[in-house]
């Protein structure tokens, strides 16, 4: 039994990455196959990416957003799920991840930093709608009902991530964070570790290979998040 799991605690932050939905199917971004291993992100995740060539990052997060009829949650995710049914509210699950299957697998509160690939928001009147089908410069707004205003709801690098003063309200009070499957790479989230640290948190990492982080964290579980995520969440409830 590691520290994680061998005291309660009142108040988890999880923050999970890529990492977490890897095992199914969902690419990653800086592994070797990764997505910004084959693109550009300065192309695909940038405003000004998206104004220079607003039909290329159209066909990038249609087709993304098309996969995810394709994959489903896999162990990790159910384990995070079965963790928030039984420690109900004192979990604060927060992902850079912009899929929706901590939610398929029956997550009910999930706060997407990122934004999210099933979401459209119209550049027009700020509002949010439901990408149900693939959508592009002449679709328009089901409320302000203007054209060629939609973008994909994902927060691009130079944008600021959502909800971040909640996020830094539940680190300021967390006993226990823990970072699933990211490569500590991209800030805010790759400093939530020490935010935590420094408010008395414990740390734990659970990730293939170490992280950039690795060194911030009290505790490191390393390899498939399917097998370690499920392990720690075992041990967890065993230890309630
Ligand atoms: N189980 C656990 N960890 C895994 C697995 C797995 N099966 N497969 C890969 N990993 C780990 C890798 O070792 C790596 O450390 O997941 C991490 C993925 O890192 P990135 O690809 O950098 O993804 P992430 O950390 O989520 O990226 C953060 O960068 O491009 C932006 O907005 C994008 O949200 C993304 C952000």
């Amino acid at each position: 039994m590691s520290h994680s799991t061998c005291r309660r605690f009142d108040h988890i932050v999880i923050l999970s990455g890529a990492g977490l939905s890897a095992e199914s199917g969902v690419a990653t971004f800086r592994d070797p196959e990764g997505i910004w291993q084959q693109y550009d992100p300065m192309d695909l995740a940038t405003p000004e990416g998206f104004a220079r060539n607003p039909s290329l990052v159209y066909e990038f997060y249609n087709a993304r957003r098309k996969q995810l009829d394709d994959v489903a949650p896999n162990a990790a995710h159910r384990a995070l799920a079965r963790l928030c049914r039984e420690y109900q509210g004192r979990v604060f699950l927060v992902t850079q991840n912009v899929d929706d299957l901590l939610e398929q697998a029956g997550c009910s509160e999930v706060c997407h930093m990122h934004g999210e690939l099933r979401v459209a928001l119209c550049t027009h009147c700020g509002e949010r709608s439901i990408a149900a089908t693939a959508f592009d410069g002449d679709s328009h707004c089901v409320h302000c009902g203007e054209v060629g205003g939609l973008r994909p709801d994902i927060v691009w690098f130079g944008e600021t991530p959502y909800h971040m003063a909640a996020i830094e309200r539940e680190l300021s009070t967390a006993d226990l964070f823990v970072a699933i499957g990211t490569s500590g790479t991209v800030y805010p989230a790759a400093g939530f570790v020490q935010e935590a640290r420094w408010c008395g948190a414990h740390t734990l990492e659970i990730n293939l290979e170490s992280s950039e982080r690795a060194d911030v964290f009290d505790e490191h579980r390393l390899g498939p998040a399917t097998e370690q995520v499920k392990q720690w969440v075992e041990e967890m409830l065993a230890g309630q």
